[in-house]
């Protein structure tokens, strides 16, 4: 069965990682090729407002044109950034929960919008991709399906592999994504898309480019026979032979034509089209492009009418291209200019150059350039030729180039920052270890007899009768920090392996600032102090014989457990006290038998409630101490960790309070001193136990002598447990 259950989870976890890579890059790149152009993603937004019938947001909106304009970009900016901070997340197991979570919810939305598309076709591509890559509706269908079940399994097993960056540091990745996305769109709004997906680009030649798009498509008949199907041209079709069935017709574009490729760069003067004339002028076109007059930017129109003077003074083709041309010309006249205005479609406009108005070179068929209109060079210093000027060059736009230096900068401070979590992660390491072996160093140089350090008592501590007020010296900085688990009779063998890796795995993924144990059912121990890393998650057992060995049905010794590599054991647990009678004398014989075999010891100790109300409290938890402790050397002390456990907070939800666990963490650490000196008991770890959960763990170990926790219920479960970790 264990073996069953490794081999599920080493299927598992590549599986994980797959669907981590298949939905993360998707949602990623997504997002990405949104951003680079949000100015197109507003337009296809505003398609699908028309084409779902939403009228508050059609271009005839009762709130205005100007509405819909700033929401759709609104909406264009928010869903890129979504998308891409959602693939940073689930690409690099970030925030394992959260993200498949909003990436199920992304998908339950879309999937039936999209077989809704692919059925009634409203828009002919979903523009999922911007227009990087287009898809047909019924490809983004099934691309969808394979995401939302990828998006279901992550949503189950993400946990079975680890994060990349710890949850500690995981929000300053996420930000950057963030801020890398912003800008890129900021960036391509000011100015034009970083990367343009659009037919348009710098350097195409737009007259042949047309006289593709021109092409015919070739028809093609599909006829089957004995199972065979073959593809017949119009002229080829067997007619002669009847066993030939006819199957389909597709519509084939000539070979190098890509369908994506369409232009439709039509311009008329009037009514007569003259894109030809255009298209054929071996002159220098400048073209005003002005896809909506009510929104047109006139702050640059002294840039414009210098470049129209210069134009005009060398002969250069000058006019604005408009779907108001009638109304344009009208205006200018009116300012006493008069400018040559045509008539382009709208959303051609748009296609070919971001801004209102943009700036556009054509000569000979090729389109030179396009800005928006504040980026036009001051033309007033160059009263030359065009030849020779930055106006005469083609831009130059390489998409690999730009490709490869967008995800520079974005992935190297990405390889950085994870860099600086290993760095970090070392050096805190380093210093626990080191901080840990000058400690042993001091306490065998101060090792004294137990007698010796009584005397000493009076001298070090500086004590108060209040023992809330018990003052260390170095506060917290001789003992460890720790989080121990008590599964008690809980979990299956296999559940308990599965629930020990979980703990591993969310180890591995974080720079715990304790020491993280977990005690487990003896059934359990063998195998798990054999799976896990001891040394980054310590194993305990929950309890040991009062005997060394022999005939004693159903005991396990101490030195049973020791041969397991478990390192730990816990005693004197209230329910082992109040179910099995195990009472201060045999506690103690335990605990001697358990240091005789080299394991450390959680000690537990706690009141009853009646106990509590009758104000017995310390008298109560003092004699435990005492009776089943007190006998030790102070070397054997090095050995004991201690967990105050009020029996009427364990699985009851009631917690002590932060102030009720002070007070009675100082006294026992008081109670320590004075038997063993302030410098044993400033080194001794005391835990507290009982209904400690992620929400309280925090204001509990915040206090001075609260070194961690002893976990019930809420160490059955990985994510609760690390809660607590994290509470340090
Ligand atoms: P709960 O955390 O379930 O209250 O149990 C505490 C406990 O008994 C740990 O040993």
């Amino acid at each position: 069965m264990a073996n069953n259950s490794q081999k599920t989870s080493k299927i598992i976890k590549p599986a994980v990682i797959l669907c981590r890579i298949v939905v993360g890059l998707t949602f990623l790149f997504s997002g990405f090729v949104k951003g680079v152009d949000p100015v197109g993603v507003a337009i296809k937004l505003k398609e699908y407002f028309v084409a779902l019938g939403i009228d508050f947001l059609s271009p005839s909106s009762p709130l205005g044109s100007d509405f819909v304009a700033t929401f759709s970009l609104t909406a264009a900016v928010a869903l890129s950034l979504f998308e891409f901070v959602l693939g940073f997340a689930i690409l690099f197991g970030s925030y394992r929960k959260l993200a498949p979570t909003l990436a199920l919810i992304t998908m339950l939305v879309m999937t039936p919008l999209t077989l809704y598309l692919a059925i009634e076709n409203p828009v002919h591509d979903c523009g999922c991709f911007g227009e990087a890559v287009v898809l047909s509706n019924w490809q983004t269908f099934y691309k969808n399906l394979v995401l939302t079940a990828a998006s279901i399994f992550l949503l189950l097993y993400n946990h079975k592999a680890v994060a990349l960056y710890a949850k500690q540091m995981r929000s300053v990745p996420t930000l950057f994504s963030a801020i890398f996305l912003l800008s890129i769109s900021v960036v391509s709004y000011m100015y034009q898309p970083i990367l343009d997906f659009r037919p348009y680009k710098s350097g195409t030649n737009i007259r042949e480019a047309m006289q593709q798009s021109d092409a015919q498509p070739e028809y093609i008949f599909i006829y089957e026979k004995d199972g065979e199907e073959r593809e017949f041209a119009i002229d080829e079709i067997p007619m002669n032979d009847t066993l030939w069935r006819f199957v389909d017709r597709i519509e084939r574009l000539p070979e190098g034509v890509k369908i994506n490729e369409t232009l439709d760069f039509y311009i008329y003067d009037n009514d007569t089209e003259i894109s030809e004339d255009i298209l054929m002028d071996e002159n220098y076109s400048f073209m005003v492009l002005v896809p909506s007059i009510k929104d047109y930017d006139n702050s640059w129109d002294d840039k414009i009418l210098s470049l129209y003077d210069y134009a005009f003074e060398h002969s250069y083709n000058f006019f604005v291209l408009t779907p108001e041309s009638e109304e344009f010309s009208v205006r200018m006249n009116e300012m006493g200019i008069s400018l040559p205005c045509y008539t382009m479609d709208e959303t051609v406009i748009e296609t070919i150059a971001r801004g209102n108005p943009a700036i556009a070179m054509m000569k000979d068929g090729i389109l030179y350039w396009k800005i928006a209109a504040r980026d036009l060079i001051d033309i007033t210093n160059y009263n030359t030729d065009i030849e020779g000027t930055p106006l005469a060059k083609i831009e130059e736009y390489n998409v690999n180039r730009r490709y490869i230096i967008l995800a520079t900068i974005y992935i190297l401070p990405l390889i950085f920052l994870y860099l600086c979590q290993k760095a970090v992660a070392h050096f805190v390491e380093k210093a626990r270890v080191r901080r840990r072996k000058l400690f042993a160093t001091k306490r065998r140089e101060s090792k004294t007899s137990c007698e010796t350090e009584q005397q000493n008592i009076t001298t070090n501590i500086t004590e108060d009768s209040d023992n809330t007020n018990y003052k260390p010296k170095n506060f917290k900085t001789m003992r460890k920090n720790i989080v121990a688990g008590n599964w008690k009779m809980n979990k299956t063998l296999q559940e308990g392996v599965e629930l020990a890796k979980g703990v591993e795995t969310a180890l591995n993924e974080r720079t715990p600032n304790c020491d993280v144990i977990i005690g487990t059912p003896f059934i359990h121990l063998a195998t798990i102090a054999a799976t896990v890393d001891t040394k980054k998650l310590g194993v305990s057992a929950e309890n040991c014989a009062d005997k060394v060995s022999g005939a004693y049905t159903g005991e396990v010794s101490a030195a049973m457990v020791a041969s397991t590599g478990a390192e730990y054991v816990i005693l004197g647990h209230s329910e082992r006290r109040a179910y099995y009678g195990e009472t201060a004398e045999i506690l103690k014989e335990k605990v001697l038998l358990a240091l005789a075999n080299n394991l450390k010891v959680i000690f537990c100790i706690g009141e009853v409630l009646e106990e509590r109300e009758a104000g017995k409290e310390f008298e109560v938890v003092k004699a435990q101490i005492e009776e089943s402790l007190f006998n030790l050397t102070a070397e054997d002390w090095n050995k004991i960790i201690l967990a105050y456990e009020p029996v009427w907070a364990i699985g009851t939800g009631k917690t002590a309070t932060a102030e009720q666990a002070q007070e009675m963490h100082a006294f026992i650490r008081k109670t320590v001193a004075e038997k063993y000196g302030e410098e044993v008991a400033e080194a001794t770890s005391i835990l507290y136990g009982g209904s400690c959960k992620p929400s309280n763990a925090k204001e509990l170990f915040a206090n001075k002598d609260v070194d961690g926790g002893l976990i019930g219920g809420a160490s059955l479960d990985v994510e609760q447990f690390m809660g607590i970790v994290d509470a340090f």
